[in-house]
């Protein structure tokens, strides 16, 4: 305490003794005793040091002092001459100076789920398609049902359903289709919509696969919609997800709701037809499943199958993300790690 006290008196001395004289010697004056790491803040700081019963005393001439090293400065300061004293306060009184650049703000970037979330419903959008949403939450006529998946299905084990424990009726949707269903019901024809959306399934967490993802469903109802209408669009979208020199092929395939039903494979852009592993050296990858509407999803949606026809589709957008970004890990999109995330500043 005693060797502060001192110390404090010194610098008072030194404080009074100073001429005033210029604009960049005031600066220097306030860096060394008002700045951020000058005298003041230092002596301030000592005050830990400084016991608790002398704590009040030690403060007062503190204060004191500091008062006294701030009026030199205003002083000082309206005594400079009009253009140096705008100057000195440019620099600031609190050591900032008001004409540095700004430090520019960090931005923020889409999650790649989202980039080509918005990428795909964009390519639909400009062949006519809207956006059509539905619930989560889902009663087990919308998620299966209705879709011809009726009770004891065998093709209900395909997908590893959560239901809600309370209402056994209810269940975290396995897949977009419940939208088709949803919308179908609301019988305004034609239909031409994507349903972009979170889907659940009870799976073991790995590289491959998660218990949530997204899909993105497409379902296209009018009088003679054909399987040609189906390949065309599909093959459009592509192309213009992937590039003009992606090519497609159809596999047969089954789904309840559709008949006929297809996968759809592109060639691999990783190898271009050298073959690796995410092709599993045979140079495709699949990409969605798609078909015709079966009639009987039609009939159980309010709709006459007679008249009208139509296509759906449904592709899973993680995978989609995958090879577009070359991402070999799918949990990667659950983890919120920055350095991943940060990567992705696309416009979309
Ligand atoms: N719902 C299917 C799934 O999650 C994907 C699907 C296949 C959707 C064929 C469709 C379709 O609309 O026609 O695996």
């Amino acid at each position: 305490m005693e060797k502060l006290l001192e110390q404090i008196a010194q610098y008072k001395e030194e404080i009074v003794a100073i001429e005033p004289n210029g604009a960049a010697e005031l600066e220097d004056y306030r860096i060394k005793f008002l700045g951020t790491k000058g005298i003041v803040k230092a002596l301030f700081s000592q005050m830990k040091q400084v016991s608790n019963d002398q704590k009040k005393e030690f403060g007062a001439v503190l204060n004191e002092f500091k008062q006294l090293a701030e009026e030199k400065y205003e002083a000082w300061k309206s005594a400079l001459s009009g253009d140096e004293a705008l100057a000195a306060t440019a620099k600031g009184e609190a050591g900032f100076d008001w004409t540095l650049p700004g430090d520019p703000l960090p931005l923020g970037s889409r999650h790649p789920i989202s980039l080509v979330r918005n990428e795909i419903v964009s390519i639909f959008r400009r062949l006519g398609f809207s956006v059509a949403e539905g619930p989560e939450i889902e009663d087990d006529w919308h998620n299966f049902t209705a879709l011809n998946l009726p009770e004891n299905h065998p093709a209900r084990d395909m997908q590893d359903t959560f239901y809600l424990n309370q209402t056994p009726d209810w269940l975290l949707r396995t897949h977009t289709s419940n939208v088709q269903v949803r919308e179908m019901q609301k019988n305004k024809l034609p239909i031409r919509i994507v349903c972009p959306g979170r889907v659940y399934r009870n799976e073991t967490i790995s590289a491959r696969a998660h218990c949530f993802f997204h899909q993105v469903e497409g379902l296209y109802i009018d009088e003679q919609v054909s399987f040609a209408d189906l390949k065309q669009t599909l093959y459009f979208f592509v192309q213009e997800l992937f590039g003009r020199d992606v090519k497609i092929r159809f596999r047969p395939s089954y789904f309840p709701f559709t008949e006929p039903s297809a996968e759809m494979d592109i060639s691999c852009l990783l190898c271009e037809g050298k073959g690796c592993n995410v092709c599993k050296q045979t140079t495709w990858v699949e990409i969605l499943g798609c078909g015709m509407v079966h009639p009987k999803v039609l009939e159980n949606c309010g709709i006459d199958p007679n008249k009208y026809t139509g296509y759906a589709f449904g592709m899973g957008i993680e995978r989609i993300t995958m090879l577009k970004y070359q991402i070999n890990d799918l949990r990667l999109f659950s983890e919120n790690d920055v350095r991943f995330l940060q990567q992705f500043k696309a416009s979309f």
